[in-house]
């Protein structure tokens, strides 16, 4: 036999003779001409842009002229998978999305190939960041809530972060293989708490372990938080001036660090090294690391990020919370740590944002009605937090500049965006059809006026007529808006006009907004007894320059114009969807903007309440921390009520 190579050379050569014998060469004919190629090329057949058939009397389908190049959704194809959860309800249509990465695309149909699902960026991985909790066996219970509070203000501030915080117990620890014989030591119960965390966490295969106490408050690039983001440990480290409070590693070398903690010649016979184990646990880094070799765990020192409340610092710090800790007022003291540390992160935002708050306002004129969310939530982010101690800075930022309410915050309106990072920007992306009725003041619209005298995608122009030159179109504007929606670090935040209550807030940002505001206008407290200071409440924005602000009289007809367009865009009946349905084929540009900006924020309030059912029997959960749903995430327990 020849060898396999010829083998396959004879059987190709043998093919090609057949073909020839049986079908002879290829002919001219068969061949596309050079001018065939070029035709094709010149006019693609592409079919005609379907527009559906209405229906409704009187009313014909509006003259929708130069569309923009929208691939058109009904060329056959099939159309991508649902993802699963990929659809929230809401009383104006359900709301749809599909995950993938061609969000960039102007037009989500043209990927979705479906008129109402809106394309977005994949979900951003949240890397996981243990914490451990001790649930005491018996213990008061306004100490045990004050406890879940803070555990709740911490998975708050590290999910704005970006992570998925976790809380540990015991019960994680006996998982672990190593449990059995550290529990035959019988180490005295402080000891024991350091060794339990590891083993939890050497129970869920590593990763970030940080102390309840230790919070994120730093912008969102921190060189620490991004490297923590980032979910890849090369060593087993510490963080040097946190002493325990944050440590991260991989799986097996967390595994590798207990088992050599173990082998040390103390833990042979703990009852006679006892006073030697209790020094070891007393010194930086805690009583594994101790148990150590140096060289077992490194040290990392570029470390501004976290800011960990332990009891020294407390004591050296933030005095009057110390000494309530140390009294039979430990709940109270507990309940002050909460507001203290909350006016901390709500200062870190506002020091991030040294230009101040922005409110979007586009088409100024008669849309009054339609800010007063946006401006709500801008007023109390201006406004200064709430705190035990005022003039107090982080423990990881003892150089900061502590709020001052009478040079408070910027508050500001802007017809259109002001793109900086240094300032936060609020918008409310109305649906062409609430924006339309508004800006024309018409309480109804029909096709005849959308044609003689409706610009269209009005609203996504005046946003960003300064920010982006004139000659980009509305699908530049759109990309450029999506990015913005969806950008991390956010600075800026969109709701949509229609809906009217807005959650989730604290989840957002990571801290509680004041829910409470002095009535004069010099600081006060909540009442006789709480030791709370609480700040007087910005008042709304000076109006845009050359802006003439309308009546009372006017606003109310605002309001009752947002009413309808509301009712409209709900609206079952055939003709007023036939309606919306023009109004929508009319602006693009503007429905897209509303579509993307609603499906956002409904995957993420999505993900964000999948998280918390998980979690919701563990330590810290709303539940746990006595937070009802739609009670805007613990204000009840901030500001001292
Ligand atoms: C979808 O949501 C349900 C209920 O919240 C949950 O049980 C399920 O795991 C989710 N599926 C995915 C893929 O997230
Ligand atoms: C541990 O040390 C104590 C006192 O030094 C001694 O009495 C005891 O026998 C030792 N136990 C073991 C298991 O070596
Ligand atoms: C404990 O608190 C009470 C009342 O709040 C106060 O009178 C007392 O001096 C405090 N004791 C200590 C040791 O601080
Ligand atoms: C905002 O600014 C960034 C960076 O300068 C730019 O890439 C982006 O296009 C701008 N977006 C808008 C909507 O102006
Ligand atoms: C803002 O504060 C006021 C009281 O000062 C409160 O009624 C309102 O609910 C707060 N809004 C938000 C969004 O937190």
């Amino acid at each position: 036999m020849p060898p396999r190579r010829f083998q396959a050379i004879v059987v190709l050569v043998v093919f090609v003779l057949l073909n020839l014998t049986f079908y002879g060469l290829p002919s001219r004919e068969s061949l596309p001409t050079y001018e065939d190629v070029a035709d094709a090329v010149k006019h693609p057949h592409v079919p005609d842009l379907h527009v559906p058939d209405l229906h409704v009397p009187d009313l014909h389908v509006p003259d929708l002229g130069e569309l923009p190049t929208v691939p058109n959704p009904f060329r056959p194809a099939h159309k991508p998978p649902i993802q699963p959860n990929s659809t929230s309800s809401s009383s104006y249509r359900a709301i749809e999305w599909l995950s993938d990465f061609k969000w960039r695309n102007p037009f989500s149909s043209s990927v979705a190939l479906d008129q109402n699902r809106a394309v977005l960026p994949p979900l951003r991985e949240r890397p996981l960041i243990y914490t451990y909790y001790n649930v005491p066996k018996k213990q008061d219970a306004k100490i045990s809530e004050a406890e879940h509070r803070l555990i709740l203000a911490w998975r708050r501030a590290w999910w704005a972060q970006g992570f998925k915080p976790q809380v540990l117990s015991r019960a994680e620890a006996m998982q672990h293989p190593q449990y059995q014989l550290f529990q035959r030591m019988k180490l005295g119960s402080e000891v024991e708490l350091e060794i339990m965390r590891w083993l939890a966490w050497g129970h869920m295969g590593g990763g970030v372990l940080a102390n309840w106490l230790a919070l994120p408050m730093a912008e969102y690039e921190n060189p620490m938080l991004a490297f923590l983001r980032r979910n890849e440990y090369p060593k087993l480290s510490r963080i040097q001036s946190l002493d325990n409070a944050v440590f991260f590693g991989e799986r097996s070398s967390v595994d590798d660090a207990i088992k050599k903690a173990m082998t040390n010649k103390l833990l042979k016979n703990v009852t006679a090294n006892k006073d030697k184990i209790t020094q070891l646990a007393k010194k930086e880094g805690g009583l594994v690391v101790n148990l150590l070799a140096s060289k077992d765990i490194a040290v990392d020192a570029k470390a501004n990020g976290v800011a960990s409340y332990t009891m020294t610092t407390i004591t050296s710090k933030y005095k009057t919370i110390a000494d309530k800790l140390s009294n039979t007022t430990y709940a109270e003291g507990l309940d002050l740590l909460v507001n203290l540390i909350n006016s901390h992160l709500h200062l870190t935002f506002q020091e991030q944002h040294p230009e101040g708050v922005a409110v979007a306002k586009p088409l100024p004129e008669h849309t009054t009605a339609l800010m007063y969310e946006a401006t709500d939530i801008a007023r109390n982010l201006t406004q200064c937090p709430t705190s035990p101690i005022p003039k107090s800075c982080p423990p990881n930022r003892p150089k900061c500049k502590p709020c001052d309410a009478n040079k408070a915050m910027k508050l500001l309106e802007s017809p259109e965006l002001v793109n900086t990072t240094k300032l936060f920007t609020i918008g409310t992306v109305p649906h062409p059809y609430t924006i339309n009725s508004l800006h024309y003041t018409r309480d109804t619209l029909d096709s005849n006026f959308l044609r003689n005298n409706a610009k269209r995608d009005l609203w996504i122009w005046e946003l960003t007529r300064e920010s982006i030159p004139k000659k980009h179109t509305e699908s530049y504007r759109l990309v450029q808006f999506k990015e913005l929606v969806a950008a991390a670090p956010a600075h800026t935040l969109w709701l949509t006009a229609e809906r009217i209550t807005q959650q989730d807030l604290d989840w957002i940002f990571g801290f509680n907004l004041p829910q409470i505001a002095s009535t004069t206008p010099e600081p006060s407290s909540p009442s006789d007894k709480s030791e709370l200071i609480i700040f007087p409440r910005p008042g709304p924005p000076e109006p845009i320059e050359g802006q003439v602000v309308p009546d009372e009289k006017w606003i109310k007809k605002e309001e009752e114009r947002l009413r309808r367009a509301r009712e409209a865009i709900k609206s079952k009946d055939k003709v007023m969807k036939s309606v919306v349905q023009a109004v929508e084929q009319w602006n693009l540009a503007d429905t897209e903007a509303w579509k993307f900006a609603r499906a956002y924020s409904a995957r993420r309030r999505m993900e964000r309440k999948k998280w918390e059912e998980d979690e919701q029997k563990f330590a810290g959960s709303e539940k746990k921390a006595g937070v009802r749903p739609g009670e805007g995430g613990g204000g009840r327990w901030l500001d001292g009520r």
